[in-house]
């Protein structure tokens, strides 16, 4: 039986990400105060959201703690140890967030510390010789931030505080990413409303993409200006969406409008604004006449999440017409007992390989996440983690996909099975 080795190119980035809110623990922003005015809510619905086996293998949800993000993994004080544990594993490249109500709490006025902190954070990656790759908005805004994205303001206060930061990390750090997941806020937030400010209005959700988009495209400018030699690019969540009967035209309308709204829309606003293309897969979707049906293979995540390997690639090779590099910026499952995250990572990275194989020029992959964390509105139960928090103790244990993962980056590639 031979085994065919796929291998990636030089210089390839692997890493996994975090964003602040939901490992550093002790921030108060917009999220803050919502989990607390939500969180008795939050724990009543808890029946009616989740099936029979996710209650009873994640009693937890049951318990209003469960909503509060808390100390989470105190990441804020505990990066250098969780940095040792990325380098054991054989990262090369990291992703965060930086917590923008840390670093201007009252409109305005800026904390030296704060920026400091995120420089030792900076520091501490660059003296283990990882890559860092930082966010500047992972959907949390500060307090006096009234009306947060929706706020027509939202691009000058966004570009004032990106300013600020790349005046003083902008020497250690070459890879921004200006703004998580546009689309999920839009989606989550004003056509859901199931998120904060839950205002549910197709109106100002098409807002949001504008004031959105805006402060991508000037904070790129801005950020080249400081410094000319930075990377920038926005994380676009990108659903394969198909239709379920490929004969059936109104199937494939509604399938070409659900994929322009969700995937193509902001990369459109931001066109020409871009100098990589960072890309998040967690999701594939059948639409069929009577609306979107995930379609269920037997390998569910604990979110019950599909898991759809093979619909990255159509999504990579739609993008090789930008001409830019790629990076996935995320790719995970919640999987408490860790049976399905390796061989979830290898899957993914044998379609990922396939574009690049067919010259789609993906250069970084980055597993969410490093650590188990603070599901936004499903809080602590879902465990993305390639290390395991026990957030009683808080200390951490490593999965053994992790080292699995470690494997696949020393070889810097995978054995592919299936052909032999
Ligand atoms: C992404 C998001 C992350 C994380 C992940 C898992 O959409 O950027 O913060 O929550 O989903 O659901």
């Amino acid at each position: 039986m031979s085994q065919i080795k796929l291998k990636f190119p030089e210089n390839f980035l692997w890493g996994a990400a975090t964003s602040a809110y939901q490992v550093e623990g002790g921030n108060k922003n917009n999220w803050s105060e919502w989990e607390k005015a939500n969180a008795k809510r939050l724990t009543s619905e808890t029946k009616k959201k989740w099936q029979k086996w996710q209650q009873e293998k994640f009693p937890e949800m049951f318990e209003e703690k469960n909503y509060i993000s808390g100390r989470a993994c105190d990441h804020y004080n505990r990066y250098e140890e969780d940095f040792d544990i990325a380098k054991q594993l054989g990262h090369n490249a990291h992703r965060f967030s930086i917590e923008w109500s840390r670093i201007e709490p009252e409109e305005g006025k800026f904390d030296e510390k704060e920026i400091e902190h995120y420089r030792k954070v900076l520091k501490a990656l660059r003296a283990r010789k990882i890559e860092p790759f930082v966010t500047l908005w992972h959907w949390t805004n500060p307090l006096w931030l009234k009306n947060g994205e929706l706020n027509k303001k939202f691009p000058k206060y966004f570009s004032r505080y990106v300013k600020f930061v790349i005046e003083k990390l902008g020497d250690l750090n070459n890879f921004w990413i200006t703004l998580n997941e546009p689309t999920s806020v839009i989606f989550s937030s004003y056509i859901q409303g199931a998120w904060p400010p839950q205002k549910r209005n197709p109106f100002k959700a098409l807002c949001v993409y504008k004031n959105l988009a805006a402060a991508h495209n000037l904070t790129y400018s801005e950020i080249h200006r400081i410094a000319p030699q930075a990377k920038v690019g926005f994380s676009n969540i990108m659903i394969y969406i198909e239709p379920t009967h490929k004969w059936h035209l109104l199937e494939k309308l509604i399938v070409k409008i659900s994929d322009y709204f969700s995937n193509r829309k902001f990369l459109k606003m931001t066109n020409g604004n871009n100098d990589f293309l960072a890309i998040q897969y967690y999701f594939h979707k059948k639409i069929s006449f009577f609306g979107m049906n995930a379609e269920k293979n037997k390998n569910v995540s604990d979110l019950d999440w599909d898991i759809s390997p093979e619909g990255i690639y159509p999504l990579l090779k739609s993008l090789k017409k930008y001409n830019l590099p790629i990076y996935i910026t995320e790719n995970g499952l919640a999987d408490k007992e860790d049976k399905l995250r390796s061989a979830f990572i290898k899957e993914h990275l044998k379609w990922i390989h396939r574009a690049i194989a067919e010259k789609v020029d993906v250069r970084g992959y980055f597993y969410w996440s490093l650590l188990d964390n603070f599901e936004w509105d499903k809080g602590f139960w879902p465990r993305f983690g390639l290390v395991e928090i026990n957030y009683e103790t808080l200390e951490r244990k490593i999965r053994p996909s992790a080292w699995e993962y470690k494997k696949i980056i020393e070889a810097n590639g995978i054995i592919d099975e299936s052909k032999s």
